[in-house]
């Protein structure tokens, strides 16, 4: 994100929504005119359905459908970004700092077998597995806005459940305050590890009352599939009021904690990264405006909204605190 562009290329005025690889802009481009043509010549009878099948099925490390999926209403009806973007767009820094190395690099995470410890200030800590996670709660399409701190958003079908099934069923302890999220640290697998630019395991972190939200959940695929590795299998968090980087991938570990702790991106650039992290067009990042933003695959940037649209379910949660310090 923009702790690298420093470190790298010591360009600290550049804006992150200026600096969108142009490279990465016109691959992508690319793929949306090649997807058009595509649906065209499907339209017109010249290729076989499977043909677009294929360029869907390159762009995704793991294509498995998901079955007993519910709708929620708490899914947004604004039109969804492709799917192509949506898995060849990504920050994922294990697999590099590139917004197309993720898709690249991420077939080299084994999500089988996986275990996620669940620990801390809770009556019933537990080691689960995966399969058995994905069975605690019916599965629900959760289509929901995702910003990114660096300027740019998309709107992703994802399939989960709600954080709060798994936070009921461990009986979190009167101490239990924050829950600390932690990535797998491999740097066999994860390549981007080797290199410095962030302190692993990623960290990020939320309030209780944050965790306990109906719209808080944890993921396990999108547009009806397992989650392809490059957006985070084979589970992570989405919380869509606050910036893309607190939606902590390939999770490992979950632990309920007295005091909250620093996040990776805090512990990179204090001044920068606030633990809230709340979408919030007033407060501006020390280096850019955050009162606009490009919705992936349009031309002109649309307003940020306060805590990204959802202040009417969310706000209460923050009555009394100052936003511009509790950023
Ligand atoms: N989780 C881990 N472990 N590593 C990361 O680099 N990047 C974050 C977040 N979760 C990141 C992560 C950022 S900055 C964003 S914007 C979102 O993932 C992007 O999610 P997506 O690639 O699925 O769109």
């Amino acid at each position: 994100m923009i702790i690298k562009k420093l470190l790298t290329r010591n360009s600290g005025l550049i804006q992150p929504s200026e600096i969108t690889d142009q490279k990465i802009y016109l691959s992508r481009r690319k793929f949306i005119g090649t997807a058009t043509r595509a649906s065209a010549a499907i339209a017109a009878g010249m290729v076989m359905p499977g043909l677009l099948r294929n360029s869907h099925a390159a762009t995704s490390l793991s294509v498995k459908k998901l079955s007993n999926i519910r709708k929620s209403a708490l899914s947004t009806q604004e039109p969804q970004t492709p799917y192509g973007d949506v898995t060849i767009y990504n920050n994922f820094y294990e697999f590099g700092t590139d917004k197309d190395q993720p898709a690249q690099h991420a077939h080299s995470l084994k999500t089988r077998p996986w275990t996620v410890v669940v620990e801390g200030e809770i009556k019933r800590p537990k080691t689960y597995d995966i399969d058995t996670l994905l069975k605690l709660a019916p599965l629900e399409e959760r289509i929901y806005r995702l910003r990114c701190v660096e300027g740019w958003s998309m709107v992703i079908p994802w399939i989960g459940f709600p954080l709060s099934a798994l936070i009921k069923q461990v009986e979190p302890t009167a101490n239990a305050k924050f829950i600390e999220f932690t990535t797998l640290h491999d740097p066999k697998q994860m390549p981007g590890q080797r290199s410095g630019v962030l302190e692993w395991p990623y960290v990020e972190g939320l309030r209780i009352d944050e965790a306990m939200h109906p719209l808080a959940i944890l993921a396990v695929g999108l547009y009806g599939e397992v989650l392809p590795n490059q957006n985070g299998a084979p589970i992570r968090l989405v919380v869509p009021w606050k910036y893309g980087f607190k939606s902590i991938k390939s999770i490992v570990k979950i632990r309920f904690i007295e005091k909250a702790t620093a996040s990776s991106w805090m512990k990179a650039g204090p001044h920068e990264y606030g633990y809230f992290a709340n979408v919030n067009p007033a407060v501006d990042h020390p280096r850019w405006s955050q009162a606009k933003e490009r919705r992936i695959g349009e031309f002109l940037k649309r307003d940020t909204l306060p805590f990204n649209g959802y202040a009417d379910q969310v706000a209460d949660m923050y009555a009394g605190l100052d936003l511009n310090r509790f950023f």
